[in-house]
């Protein structure tokens, strides 16, 4: 309640934004509500965006409770719910609104949450929340009748086609993890299955169910994985980890996902995973991944404005942290091209040589003076805006606004110092306002060219800019609106877009642009067209598909891939070895030549790798979340695993030692150096610390992942 503000956006279309900011009213601490109007996408005709209208009465004055208070619907349902608190704390209220928080009805609730209440992604009537006693309470009519459908609840999500998935505690304490059932509600309450039991923690990502499971040995868990919700897992070709350490979705979608295994240890980094298209068997995609320990803080950013991209940060054996960017679903990651028109700051050794990096949630979370994460959008293809600096780690140094137009290949600085940002009509228009604490704001800059050309806003033109002033004397809520359809008056037309081909620097050239077996040529907005794009263009994409290589198939398990060679080599410490990859629990044929496809990848003819096909001749234990498997000790395959990671981390423990000395004597202050201690004296509200494919962090709000949900945080 340090006078921080709520934003969400209620509705895409309709430019609704719905605050709360804590106000000190006299004695009386309530939160003003405050709906406004923003002018980002409206059409001519609609006249939304030029006021804003005061809601605090609608809501009685209600204290609605920050770390939970609004819940907006998925997509443009228009409905939100305010959760606030009665009689002292000991009772809860809610307020809810179908018609985009123009008015508010209130129910009394029968129980106290301890979460966010949640929407069923399929139908927005119907929702869900735990208790403050561990109960889950049910509605399937938005807010006014709730009925008990389960105790001694968890963690709980909601799953795809109306189900719900829980963990329960069978003698009555949340703590006693691993000793937790996995349960599926279907029918909105009339059956419950249990589908594992020993669990620790769940997730769901993509069409993939992942629980981790203990091993039975020890405080060790290993992910299983389910894609038909709980009827059959399978056993995830990934290292156990132990009561310390956690797993983490990093991203997910049908064909695959990123996972994410701490390390062992204080280290603050770990090892990000990609999955096959069954969610079992694992590539090892990137090692040293920035992913703090106690406040659960990562870099990871899908680029959703260019197929196959994603950015993330390393913490160097120097325990700096650096970004890297891989272009082709994590099969390779690099770090990111210096900008032309940018020197290397201070954190270089070589003045000439060195890179961007990108500030995200965790330079945020470290307060280096970084307002916003990065910003893509699927629409505006290519573009990408984020703060950065240019060296060889990320500086503590205020930094700039760099912008790419091509997904991340190369980039130019746009603005100079920290800046809030925004990317309106399809890329066709961006706009930043500067970010400065002490100093008041008069000055909006616009661009019409993804980024090369700022100006400052005209008079004459009318964005909503809303901001909150704050001094000793008063508090008051300010809007600016600033209309850029005055500015692109015209619409565009046929000539205003010219082809741009995805990842390609060479367009006359056949082979190139090949990504994940197929290329695609955008219409994109010519630089110098100021004109129009409207609400309704929609990104025009001509997919085309390529010849296959190696670089379209992963190296399966048992093999890896030597420094810049496309060929998979058997890995040297499991020659000779059987390679046990249990499919439910069956005497299996193992199937590899060391290559599978990359999922998602949709090339056709060229390269095939040959298949060979190896007897497995033992019954192994393909999971152990069955009672009757429990007893069995976890098969011989997760210990090659475990060595390497060892053998990684005892390498990097003597890389770090090195380091200190360097460092010291080198003096290179100005790069930001990741330290546990720091971590420690950073973040005092952990307890969700150890949550495995507890990725839905809402009390940190960053880096989120939602299946299917569309919340705006
Ligand atoms: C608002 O608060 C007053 C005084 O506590 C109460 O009498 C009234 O019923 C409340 N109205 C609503 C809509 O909650
Ligand atoms: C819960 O029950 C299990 C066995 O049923 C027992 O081993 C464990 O100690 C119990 N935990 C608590 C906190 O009572
Ligand atoms: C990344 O974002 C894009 C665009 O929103 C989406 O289609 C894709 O599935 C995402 N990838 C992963 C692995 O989540
Ligand atoms: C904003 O734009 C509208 C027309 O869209 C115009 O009537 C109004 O005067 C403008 N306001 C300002 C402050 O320029
Ligand atoms: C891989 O390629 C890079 C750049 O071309 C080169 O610097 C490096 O030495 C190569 N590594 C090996 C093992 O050949």
């Amino acid at each position: 309640m340090s006078g921080s503000v709520s934003l969400a956006w209620v509705g895409d279309g309709t430019g609704v934004t719905l605050m709360i900011s804590p106000v000190t009213n006299s004695a009386r601490l309530v939160f003003d509500v405050l709906l406004m109007f923003a002018a980002t996408n409206s059409s001519a005709s609609e006249n939304y965006g030029k006021s804003f209208q005061d809601v605090t009465n609608l809501i009685n004055n209600t204290f609605i409770r920050s770390e939970f208070g609004i819940a907006i619907g998925p997509e443009n349902s228009g409905k939100v719910i305010l959760t606030g608190e009665v009689s002292g704390g000991h009772g809860s209220r809610i307020f809810v609104s179908d018609d985009f928080g123009k008015s508010f009805s209130h129910q009394d609730l029968p129980f106290i949450p301890l979460m966010q209440i949640t929407y069923n992604p399929d139908n927005s009537n119907v929702l869900m929340v735990l208790s403050n006693s561990n109960e889950l309470w049910l509605s399937e009519d938005f807010g006014s009748n709730w009925k008990k459908l389960h105790d001694m609840v968890c963690l709980v999500k909601w799953g795809r086609k109306n189900t719900i998935f829980l963990t329960a505690s069978l003698n009555g304490s949340c703590n006693d993890r691993g000793m937790l059932e996995l349960r599926r509600i279907t029918d909105y309450g009339k059956t419950t299955k249990t589908v594992a039991s020993k669990v620790y923690s769940f997730g769901l990502g993509g069409r993939f169910l992942f629980a981790s499971v203990m091993t039975g040995k020890g405080t060790m868990r290993m992910i299983h994985v389910s894609v038909d919700q709980g009827e059959t897992w399978n056993m995830a070709q990934l290292p156990p980890v132990g009561h310390e350490q956690f797993y983490s979705i990093l991203a997910a979608n049908d064909e695959m996902v990123f996972m994410h295994v701490d390390e062992p240890g204080d280290t603050g980094f770990g090892t990000i995973y990609v999955s096959d298209d069954r969610g079992t068997v694992y590539s090892k995609s990137l090692e040293r991944h920035l992913y703090t320990t106690t406040g659960g803080d990562t870099d990871f950013t899908n680029v959703t404005s260019l197929r196959g991209v994603f950015i993330t940060s390393v913490l160097a054996e120097d325990n700096s942290v650096q970004s890297v960017v891989s272009f082709d679903q994590g099969g390779e990651w690099v770090p990111l091209r210096k900008p032309a028109d940018s020197k290397c700051d201070a954190t270089a050794k070589d003045p000439d040589k060195c890179s961007l990096h990108i500030h995200a949630a965790y330079s945020i979370a470290m307060r280096l003076n970084v307002p916003m994460l990065p910003l893509t959008e699927p629409n505006a293809v290519g573009l990408i805006l984020a703060h950065g600096s240019v060296g060889d780690a990320i500086s503590v140094m205020k930094p700039d606004v760099y912008v790419s137009d091509d997904g991340g290949y190369t980039w130019i600085k746009a603005l100079e110092g920290p800046h809030h940002y925004a990317i309106l009509d399809s890329g066709g228009l961006l706009v930043a306002v500067e970010h400065s604490v002490n100093q008041p704001i008069n000055k909006i800059k616009f661009s019409t060219d993804e980024g090369q050309c700022w100006g400052p806003g005209a008079r004459s033109m009318n964005v909503s800019i809303w901001g909150y002033r704050d001094s000793l004397l008063s508090q008051y809520w300010i809007s600016i609106t600033i209309d850029f359809r005055d500015l692109l008056t015209r619409d565009c037309d046929d000539n205003d877009y010219v082809q741009w081909l995805a990842h390609s620097d060479d367009i006359s050239d056949p082979n190139d642009g090949c990504m994940l077996g197929y290329k695609e040529k955008f219409l994109r907005l010519r630089k110098d067209s100021v004109c129009w794009n409207g609400r309704d263009y929609e990104v025009n994409t001509q997919p085309t598909p390529c010849p296959c290589t190696l670089d379209d198939f992963l190296c399966d398990f048992g093999y890896y891939r030597q420094e810049n060679s496309s060929e998979c080599v058997e890995q040297p410490d499991l020659k000779g070895k059987v390679l046990e990859f249990c499919l439910h629990g069956e005497e299996e044929k193992l199937q590899t030549s060391g290559y599978r496809k990359i999922p998602g990848d949709k090339c056709e003819g060229g390269e095939m790798p040959e298949r060979k096909e190896i007897d497995l001749r033992k019954r192994c234990v393909s999971d152990l979340v069955g009672p009757e498997l429990l007893v069995n000790s976890p098969s011989s395959k997760s210990v090659p695993i475990v060595i390497t990671v060892i053998i990684i981390m005892l390498l990097s423990i003597a890389a770090g030692v090195v380091f200190v000395k360097k460092y010291v004597c080198g003096g290179r202050f100005l790069v930001h150096r990741y330290s546990v201690l720091q971590q420690h004296v950073e973040d005092n509200a952990v307890d969700g610390v150890d949550d495995p494919l507890e990725t839905n962090h809402t009390h940190n709000g960053k880096i989120e992942f939602h299946d299917d949900s569309d919340e705006v945080q």
